[in-house]
């Protein structure tokens, strides 16, 4: 590189500055532009500026009055955070807290195809974050730490989670709360509001005590992809013993979507311990394993063997010391997001939003993408954990965040928080940060006590 003198320099660094601005402005103006006028693929609903979408977005406050203080059980003294604006934390973990209802509306307040939550009105297909959901058959629905399943052949949605409708207990005195391995269950739909239970696609192995599914162990998060090329439906999960010292990651398959799965094996990928996890499959079909390693310290992403049955020997460390797990991946507009939790077991943290250009990094973090309900609410991802994101068909940037508020004290009773999530407008981040950088659009998670798809119980979208 030859000299140049100071002053031609400043002209080239300030004409660089002003095109990386320009070009900045372009792709916030297009970005913005894109959410604005919500375009509609072909054959799908009319939401073209559609009012409901909009209310997607309303920004909504949850007070929540505090009882007087109390003497608590003894295990929620020995939870207890710091400090005193933590409060509403200390009674969301507190079993005997006089508000729990809040955190945990019982049965009476369930909703589904057979009961209306509260909302006067099935019909209208609310969706309630935190009341006891119920199936076709008024069953509340089994499907934790679940995800979504799109299936092109039967045009229908499946929700795929742990099934833990068991005993919660403890094996020994420093044990995690737990139920045994049932399985995982399998709910279809076409409206992703109205779930009909499929059964248990995978089950519990009652005996051989060798077999990572024996019901001793442990299985979490199971997410199912499809391969177009070998027309199996493959599902990965993760894989451990009680005390989560084998952190595996399994894979079964399947040739429908309702199962059975036959389970293959379980393995280390790329010959690292492998916990809380999700697999993502890109629109060029590649799909990645995404898993939280080296003690939870680190997130490691790679792509998945063509077939989706392994993993191939290219990984990324990324997110490195952070900390983070319950990863959940999605793509907007070329861009991949993830959204994280931080590592507090089953008690419930901040929410992190992060970004890339590509899958295997490098990640930016965004940061926490709750909006409304309370500080609280949105310190603690409204007093749960994000597990899948699901598109929205039909709205450009319009997704769910789902998420599960577990009850640790009876983990079948964990409940599920679906909520809007829509990438839109600016980061947070300075913009003189992320000189040289793309500019990221925000993610937002919106808080609601009630809402429902913009297209509401009006039609099927499958
Ligand atoms: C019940 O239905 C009426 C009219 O259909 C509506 O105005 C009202 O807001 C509904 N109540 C709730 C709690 O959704
Ligand atoms: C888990 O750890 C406890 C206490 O260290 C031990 O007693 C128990 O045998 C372990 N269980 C398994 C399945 O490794």
């Amino acid at each position: 590189m030859g000299k140049s003198k100071p002053t031609t320099l400043l002209r080239l660094v300030s004409t660089v500055a002003g095109f990386v601005f320009a070009i900045h402005l372009i792709i916030l103006y297009s970005r913005n532009y894109s959410v604005d006028n919500l375009e509609v693929s072909s054959q799908s609903l009319l939401l073209h500026h559609h009012p409901l979408v909009h209310e997607l977005e309303r920004v909504e406050q949850e007070n929540i009055h505090m009882p007087p203080p109390r003497k608590r059980s003894p295990r929620a003294i020995k939870r207890k955070p710091k400090r005193p604006t933590t409060t509403l934390v200390q009674e969301f973990l507190d079993e005997n807290s006089q508000i729990r209802h809040l955190f945990f509306p019982d049965i009476k307040s369930s909703f589904g195809p057979t009961k209306d939550g509260g909302g006067n009105d099935t019909s209208l297909h609310h969706f309630f974050p935190g009341k006891i959901w119920l199936d076709t058959e008024g069953n509340p629905i089994q499907a934790h730490g679940g995800g979504i399943l799109y299936d092109e052949r039967s045009k229908s949605y499946y929700w795929y989670g742990e099934y833990k409708d068991g005993v919660t207990y403890h094996s020994h005195k420093k044990g995690a709360a737990r139920v045994d391995i049932i399985g995982v269950g399998c709910y279809s739909s076409r409206d992703l509001w109205t779930w009909k239970n499929e059964g248990v696609v995978l089950a519990a192995e009652e005996l051989d005590e060798t077999h990572d599914l024996h019901k001793l162990n442990v299985l979490e998060r199971p997410k199912v992809i499809y391969n177009s090329d070998t027309g199996k439906y493959v599902m990965w999960m993760h894989i451990d013993d009680a005390n989560y010292t084998k952190a595996s990651v399994g894979v079964a398959i399947s040739d429908n979507p309702t199962g059975p799965f036959d389970y293959l094996y379980s393995k280390s990928p790329h010959g690292f311990d492998s916990r809380d996890m999700t697999v993502f499959k890109d629109d060029d079909n590649t799909a990645y394993l995404v898993y939280s390693s080296e003690d939870n310290s680190v997130v490691h992403v790679g792509p998945l063997t063509e077939d989706y049955l392994g993993v191939k020997p290219v990984m990324k460390r990324i997110m490195v010391g952070q900390h983070r797990e319950a990863p959940a991946v999605f793509k907007h507009q070329n861009t991949y997001y993830m959204i994280t939790s931080g590592c507090t077991g089953w008690a419930p943290n901040e929410a992190l939003a992060h970004a890339a250009e590509s899958m295997m990094g490098p990640w930016e973090t965004l940061g926490n993408p709750c909006v409304g309900g309370n500080k609280i609410f949105r310190s603690t991802t409204f007093l749960a954990q994000g597990t899948y994101v699901v598109p929205l068909p039909g709205v450009p940037g319009g997704f769910i965040f789902m998420a599960d508020r577990w009850n640790p004290a009876d983990l079948r009773d964990s409940r599920y928080l679906w909520l809007p999530l829509i990438v839109g407008g600016t980061a947070d981040r300075p913009l003189e940060s992320s000189f040289g950088f793309p500019v990221w659009s925000r993610v937002s998670v919106y808080w609601h006590r009630q809402w429902r798809l913009p297209w509401g119980g009006e039609k099927e979208i499958a």
